[in-house]
Formats: C-alpha cells, sequence, structure tokens
C-alpha cells in the first residue's frame, strides 16, 4: 500500500491554519493592487473578521488606506528587489491597538513576474515592551551606582559645612547675617533630602515588611503634608470604606510613595484646589487612588513620567516618581497613571494585599 505523504493537503491546511503567527497569501494584481488570497486562522481572531471576509480583499481595504499605502510600499520593495524581505513595522487595529510585527516577505516568482507574496508577522510588541523595561530598569541601577558613590562623596563635606554654620549661628548678633545663616541652612536641608533620595535609588534602607492598614499610612503621610498644602488653601479629602485589610507591606517606603505623589498634586494643583484620596479593594487588590484638579499631563509626557530626571518643574530633581515605581516594584504592585490636560491627574497605586 503506498505510504500516505506526511505532508498532504490537510496537514497543510492544519499546519497552515494553527500557526500562532500571521502567516498570509498576497495576490499580485500589478505593482498598485495587492490582494489577499489566504490568511491563517491562528491570528485571524485579532481582526473581528473571518477568513471569507478577507479572502479576495484588497490590501487598503483590510489595513485602512494609510497603512495600506505602508504595506504596498514593502510589498513592492520586495518585487522590484525580487528577494526576501524581513523588516519590523508597527500597526494599528480597532481592538489590539498598537502592534509592533516583525515581517518578512517573500516573493514567489513564477517566470518573468512575481505572482505572488508570502508573509509572516511575528507580533514583538511585548518583547519590545520588555526590552524597554530592561534598559529602564538598567537605568535605574546606574543611577543607584551613581548614588551611592555621589551620597558617600557629599555626606562628609555637607556635615561639616553644617557644623560650621551652626558655629556661626551660635556667635553672631548680626540680625542681616542670622537671615543669611537661615537661608543657608534651608538650603543645607534641601542638598541633605536629595541625598537621601538618591539613596532610596541606589538601596531602600532598613526594609521591615510587616501588617499595616493602609488608611493609618494615608493619614501619616497627610498629617505630613497638610501644612504645605494649607499653605496655598489646597484641601486634601479621603474616601475610604468602613472595612479595610491590612496589607503586607515596607510602611515606611509606602509613606514615601504616598509622600512623592501627593506632593506632586499639591504642587500641579491651583490655589485652593482639593484632592481627593480614595481607597478600594477588588479581589486580591486594594487601590489607592490620588486625584487632582492640576494641570494635567500630556500623551506624550506621560510615557517619560518614572524616567529618573525627568522633570517640568524649576527645583524638581525628577526623582520622586521613579523612586514611587521602584517600590512599587519591590511590592509587586502597579503605578497607574490617568491624566490629560485641563482635567487633572489620576494616580492609582494597586498592591497586592498578601504577597510574600
Ligand atoms: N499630579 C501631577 N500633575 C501634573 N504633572 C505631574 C503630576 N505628577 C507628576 N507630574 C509630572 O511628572 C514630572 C516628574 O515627577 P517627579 O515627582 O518624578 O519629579 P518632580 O516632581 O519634577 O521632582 P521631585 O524629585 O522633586 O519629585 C513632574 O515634573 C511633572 O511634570
Ligand atoms: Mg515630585
Amino acid at each position: 500500500m503506498e505510504k500516505k505523504s506526511a505532508l498532504d493537503i490537510n496537514n497543510l491546511k492544519l499546519i497552515f491554519h494553527h500557526i500562532s503567527d500571521l502567516v498570509f497569501l498576497i495576490r499580485v494584481v500589478d505593482l498598485q493592487h495587492y490582494e489577499i488570497e489566504a490568511i491563517n486562522e491562528g491570528y485571524l481572531g485579532n481582526y473581528q473578521t473571518t477568513k471569507e471576509d478577507i479572502s479576495g480583499k484588497r490590501i487598503e481595504e483590510f489595513l485602512g488606506v494609510d497603512q495600506g499605502i505602508k504595506a504596498i510600499r514593502r510589498f513592492q520593495e520586495a518585487i522590484i528587489r525580487r528577494e526576501t524581505l524581513q523588516f519590523e513595522e508597527a500597526y494599528t487595529f480597532p481592538e489590539q491597538g498598537y502592534r509592533m510585527f516583525d515581517i518578512t516577505l517573500v516573493p514567489i516568482i513564477e517566470g518573468n513576474t512575481v505572482a505572488n507574496l508570502i508573509g509572516t508577522a511575528k507580533d514583538i510588541t511585548e518583547k519590545r515592551i520588555n526590552e524597554e523595561q530592561l534598559v529602564q530598569s538598567e537605568k535605574l541601577s546606574v543611577v543607584g551606582q551613581l548614588a551611592a558613590g555621589i551620597a558617600h562623596e557629599l555626606k562628609n563635606p555637607l556635615t561639616s559645612l553644617k557644623g560650621f554654620l551652626k558655629l556661626i549661628d551660635f556667635e553672631n548678633k548680626n540680625p542681616d547675617i542670622e537671615r543669611y545663616i537661615k537661608v543657608m541652612d534651608t538650603e543645607f536641608t534641601r542638598i541633605e533630602q536629595i541625598i537621601e533620595e538618591f539613596l532610596v535609588l541606589a538601596k531602600p534602607n532598613k526594609i521591615n515588611f510587616c501588617h499595616h492598614r493602609i488608611d493609618d499610612i494615608i493619614e501619616e503621610v497627610i498629617e505630613l503634608l497638610n501644612a504645605q498644602a494649607n499653605m496655598e488653601s489646597i484641601v486634601l479629602t479621603t474616601e475610604y470604606p468602613d472595612t479595610l485589610p491590612q496589607v503586607y507591606c515596607e510602611s515606611n517606603q509606602l509613606k514615601q510613595v504616598f509622600i512623592n505623589i501627593i506632593k506632586n498634586a499639591i504642587e500641579a494643583s491651583d490655589d485652593g484646589g482639593n484632592i481627593t484620596i480614595s481607597i478600594n479593594t477588588s479581589g486580591e487588590h486594594i487601590q489607592v487612588s490620588i486625584r487632582d484638579h492640576g494641570e494635567g499631563i500630556s500623551k506624550e509626557d506621560i510615557n517619560k513620567l518614572g524616567s529618573p530626571f525627568y522633570t517640568t518643574k524649576k527645583h524638581g530633581t525628577g526623582l520622586g516618581l521613579a523612586i514611587c515605581k521602584r517600590i512599587i516594584e519591590k511590592h509587586k504592585g502597579q503605578l497607574v497613571i490617568d491624566s490629560s490636560i485641563g482635567h487633572g491627574t489620576e494616580i492609582t497605586v494597586i498592591l497586592p494585599i498578601n504577597f510574600t
């Protein structure tokens, strides 16, 4: 009996339709016109459509005019060069939004013409995001090393400067000089704060994870920041449910997170503004949202937030949110930023209640 070929038509169909990458066959009508002849089902779910809808469709009907033209340029390049083309390109779909693909296009040459193109497109969006996160964490570790060095170098001279300033203050009787001493003291304290912020980035000091109530932590933070808020007539309002679970966390670090976020909200708000701090639980997570009605952040700038040294403030160091991100990562949580220009900003910290 004749042995059945391993690659009979059914097997080929099975392979074709179950490959998770996008595989497609394009019919070249002429250099300007291309039709989709076949496309595998493995990826079809992404397009809210069925194979029948797509077959015979022009590429612009499938991808939209602008993206269709972008694809046609690539098809033309493969045809003219008569060689396999490999490139990375982003496309946007109604359901999936922005996706980045690694695409290979193979021109099928019959006689003297290219009658078809076979394409494969691998979705590499997540891979790219992960790579970017890696770059980001490498940046942070460089900042960490830098911080340790700078803190070490600066702390000693700063201590002697502060000591001598105290001595001058003690001996001084002149009220003018008294004013200068006050300014110098404030500035020294600011330098010390910056060094401390650097140190949190370099290595979180004493880590002591325990069960705490988030509302207690928030109350302490509000107590700390109320003076600053009051000076600008900004009201800090809280909204908590009656019962809240305890969260396994490093309370000093979480305090630092909420201080940085609420400070940003105060700095973004106009005099007389209102900032709402609300806590909600959902399933295994607790969410703390800080909402302000300040200037807001544009879509482009949201992506820059949390990069060390990114700041739009004259006296900002741009470390506030970078520190928050790092601490929240250590708690296996997430930082979600929702903002639009003119409408204000909502920053949500999502923490697992019982992470170990
Ligand atoms: N609630 C907010 N509303 C508007 N813009 C904000 C808000 N929070 C953060 N930003 C923007 O993000 C930038 C980075 O914030 P981040 O806290 O990291 O640094 P910073 O506040 O500038 O400096 P600092 O190190 O003193 O905190 C800010 O400069 C600001 O442009
Ligand atoms: Mg800040």
